[in-house]
């Protein structure tokens, strides 16, 4: 975000931060003016100043990780390596608040001991953040970890910013009603929802949940309009999918490569053709009026992805049948020929088992990223090619055999 520029996109009508490279690194429009945090990864406050600087016009707030468990992150000292970093906190946070005219918030996890949440949330709010957000796992805890309310309610009683209770989806927060339960039981103002919102963003609807596949449809709306990467526009709408990912929808979406065919699926194909029509006629138009050659729907290409998230590891929720891996070209062997084809590492295969059930789960590292499945196997062996079917369905056209 450093070096990106901030860059008006007329066919749009949207704001964009563009990196030298080319690629959209953020990307707002006027309708979600007033609700967008943009939450920055840093170790350094001058770094942060200087993007908070950048963004802050098209933003509500600015928001520090203090708990990304990624090893880039933490080896860069940035998210959750600033948890034991109080002096590194108060210096990022006080430069941020000193130089920009919109909120600063924090996101944590907790400490091992209440004391030590306490105090890190006590520096937080001495620095001059606007707002806490606790996330109350540690750092070595995964989302299956039980969440302490412990640590949330002790910040809430200590310090007197607003404190936003996270780290509740599944256990406590299913939906809307429990929202307000979760804030209550933590003793929060308000609260954060992370998983469950991914599941279905309508879980913030008073009225109860839409249909997963209503809300698909007003999710590829926007994707179409805003010229969504279809990788990203794939990973959110297998999130949302997620138990059904076995319906022919779901399958369907797997084998998906373009925003187009995933736009078939919801029968959006007409919208989405007459979205593309009028947006390519008023790039052209916009290039003739600056007297530019057409470089091809340059000013829409955004490239975001997919998995940049918290995790190491790029979930998708696939389960291979043995139909599916008992073919000429199981999904491994696909792997397997295009890391050749592409002078690659071989895949790694890493499979652990459960004990409660001997389900198995497998991850599999290709490049500099990992790929697994949210779903256990019944056998190693299906494990595995689920793992290499999602590693295929982020990055290339799955061969149908
Ligand atoms: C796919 C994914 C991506 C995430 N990315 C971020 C992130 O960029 N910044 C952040 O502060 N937390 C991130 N988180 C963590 C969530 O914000 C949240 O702290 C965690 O999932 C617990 O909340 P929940 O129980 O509502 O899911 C991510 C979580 C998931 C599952």
């Amino acid at each position: 975000m450093v070096v990106c520029k901030r860059t008006v996109n007329d066919v749009l009508h949207t704001v964009d931060f563009v990196h030298p490279s080319g690629q959209c690194m953020f990307r707002t429009c006027e309708q979600e003016k007033g609700k967008v945090i943009f939450q920055l990864g840093t170790a350094d406050p001058g770094r942060a100043v200087k993007v908070a600087q950048l963004v802050e016009k098209e933003v509500a707030g600015i928001d520090i990780n203090m708990g990304c468990p990624k090893k880039f992150s933490v080896e860069g000292g940035m998210g959750a390596a600033l948890l034991t970093n109080p002096d590194k906190v108060q210096e990022i946070v006080s430069a941020l608040v000193k130089s920009v005219s919109i909120p600063v918030s924090c996101k944590i996890r907790i400490l091992p001991t209440i004391d030590e949440t306490v105090a890190l949330a006590k520096v937080i709010e001495g620095a001059g953040a606007a707002a806490l957000a606790v996330h109350g796992r540690l750092i070595s805890e995964r989302p299956q970890h039980k969440v302490h309310i412990d640590h949330i309610k002790a910040v809430a009683e200590n310090i007197s910013i607003p404190v936003i209770a996270n780290g509740g989806s599944v256990d406590h927060i299913n939906e809307y009603a429990d929202i307000e339960t979760y804030r209550q039981v933590t003793g929060a103002s308000s609260v954060m929802i992370a998983r469950a919102a991914q599941w279905n963003v309508s879980i913030f609807r008073k009225e109860g949940l839409l249909p997963v596949n209503e809300v698909a449809k007003a999710f590829l709306h926007y994707a179409v309009q805003y010229n969504s990467h279809y990788a990203n526009v794939k990973y959110c709408l297998a999130q949302l999918l997620r138990i059904s990912l076995e319906s022919s929808e779901g399958k369907r979406l797997l084998s998906a490569h373009s925003l187009k065919e995933i736009c078939a699926i919801w029968e959006l194909s007409d919208y989405y053709d007459e979205v593309e029509k009028t947006l390519c006629a008023q790039e052209k138009e916009l290039l003739i009026d600056r007297d530019c050659v057409p470089l091809g729907n340059s000013c829409k290409k955004p490239r975001l992805d997919a998995d940049d998230s918290e995790y190491d590891i790029c979930e998708l929720p696939v389960r291979c049948t043995k139909i599916e891996i008992n073919c000429k070209e199981p999904p491994k062997t696909q792997l397997y020929c295009w890391t050749v084809r592409h002078r690659m590492k071989t895949p790694f295969y890493q499979t652990v088992s459960r004990e409660s059930d001997r389900q198995f789960k497998s991850t599999v590292t290709v490049g500099d990223k990992k790929y697994s499945s949210s779903l256990w196997c019944k056998s190693k062996k299906l494990a595995e090619q689920s793992a290499a079917t999602v590693c295929l369905t982020m990055n290339l056209q799955v061969t149908k055999t």
